[in-house]
């Protein structure tokens, strides 16, 4: 018979809620939720008053509570009650990607300190079980290329661009009016939260270890009807896709870009909010997940998925990490790029790094198709991004 578990939920949003209702439907299962800790007292909330509280100690410091479940949303804060929770002798389970993208080898040595488990299926790809998979059944296998779709709200309001070929700003202001697009959008528009997600999934299936300012990340922000029209033209679509490349000699090639995406890849047809994660392995070839990336219930299914781990004692391997020889992160891939910028910002970008196959002047825009390495394109990044440049991998 399995232990019940005491969970002190931190977070009463769109995950929280999630759980709380899935356990409310599920009572069979052997979890309740004693205690969860939020912000705002005014806000009208499902679980009835005696739950909440305004006062994190009161979770972090009860001995009934086995474990925290972290579902908040600044990283800080949240790297906090993770790390007193710990060292308080609590189980982790956490959503938080940014926190654990920053902060994991800390994390892990805090865990590693108190005998603990951190676990965070939920973190990366939402309700697609791909953390465990990645960690457990490819613990041995090098992958080759480890990329996909990992952000719902990119991926709903480029389907919509695409679909009734509206411009960015009205994409997003739908996607705001129902729920699939954050009032701050911007680390699901800009790639950065695609990135944390790709930093956990490398981390795990490729056994690279970085930090999040190390790896380039572009995103759709500045992506415009023209941009549109020309890879409709091609007969393809624009997906926002983070890529981990295995490169010889150990090396691997970790970013985010937009990408030109034809017909004949699966993720041509990864539509709306939807996530697809592809894992090739080096001996078993390719491998593809989708799912539903976010959202309330998926997410909390996944948490659920790590509490009952936790019941199974289960705990990540890091396997990869444990090489004799851990791969190191590589800038030197050459990437072949369209760079579509205003022909005022001509002069404020310096294109020199670029190897440009061909150029054309197209209205108030000048497009540029060419060759360009990762470590150049990272030192052109503020400058594209000031200049209001759409930059996406053909
Ligand atoms: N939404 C998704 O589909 C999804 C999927 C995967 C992972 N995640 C991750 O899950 C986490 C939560 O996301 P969410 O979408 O549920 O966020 P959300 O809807 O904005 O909810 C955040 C919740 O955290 C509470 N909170 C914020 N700071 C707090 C603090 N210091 N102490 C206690 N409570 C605090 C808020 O309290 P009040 O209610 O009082 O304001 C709110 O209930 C984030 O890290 C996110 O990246 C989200």
């Amino acid at each position: 018979m399995n232990k019940q578990l005491n969970i002190g939920l931190f977070g009463l949003g769109v995950v929280g809620s999630g759980l709380w209702d899935i356990l409310q439907e599920q009572a069979h299962q052997p979890f309740s939720i004693r205690k969860i800790g939020v912000q705002n007292p005014e806000k009208q909330r499902t679980p009835p008053a005696h739950f909440l509280t305004l006062q994190p100690e009161s979770i972090l410091e009860d001995p009934g509570i086995d474990v925290i479940v972290e579902a908040i949303t600044h990283p800080e804060e949240a790297l906090a009650l993770v790390t007193q929770a710990l060292r308080n002798g609590k189980d982790v389970i956490t959503a938080n990607k940014k926190m654990l993208a920053r902060y994991l080898p800390q994390l892990l040595k805090i865990a590693a300190e108190n005998e603990r488990t951190l676990l965070y299926e939920s973190a990366a790809c939402g309700g697609i079980p791909v953390v465990r998979t990645l960690d457990e059944y490819f613990s041995a296998e090098p992958l080759d290329k480890l990329y996909g779709i990992f952000n719902g709200t990119s991926n709903y309001l480029l389907t919509q661009m695409f679909r009734y070929q509206l411009p960015f700003a009205e994409a997003l202001k739908q996607a705001q009016e129902k729920g699939f697009a954050e009032a701050d959008p911007s680390d699901d528009v800009d790639g950065a939260d695609a990135k944390h997600k790709l930093i956990l999934l490398s981390a795990h299936g490729q056994g690279l270890w970085v930090h999040p300012d190390e790896v380039l990340h572009l995103g759709i922000r500045h992506i415009q009807p023209e941009d549109i029209a020309w890879a409709q033209q091609q007969g393809a679509t624009i997906k926002l896709v983070p890529t981990g490349k295995r490169l010889p000699d150990n090396r691997v090639a970790l970013y985010v870009i937009p990408h030109l995406v034809q017909r004949d890849n699966p993720l041509f047809h990864i539509h709306d909010e939807f996530n697809s994660v592809h894992i090739e392995g080096q001996y078993s070839g390719r491998h593809v997940l989708t799912g539903r990336g976010a959202g309330s219930k998926p997410t909390a299914s996944a948490i659920i998925a790590d509490l009952q781990g936790l019941q199974r004692r289960q705990q990540y391997r890091y396997s990869k990490k444990r090489l004799l020889s851990r791969p190191a992160l590589d800038e030197s891939l050459e990437i072949p790029v369209y760079i579509r910028l205003p022909k005022s910002a001509e002069t404020s970008v310096n294109l020199e790094s670029i190897k440009v196959d061909s150029v054309e002047i197209d209205g108030q825009n000048i497009r540029l198709e060419g060759h360009v390495r990762l470590s150049d394109l990272k030192s052109l990044r503020g400058a594209l991004h000031a200049a209001g440049a759409f930059v996406m991998q053909r």
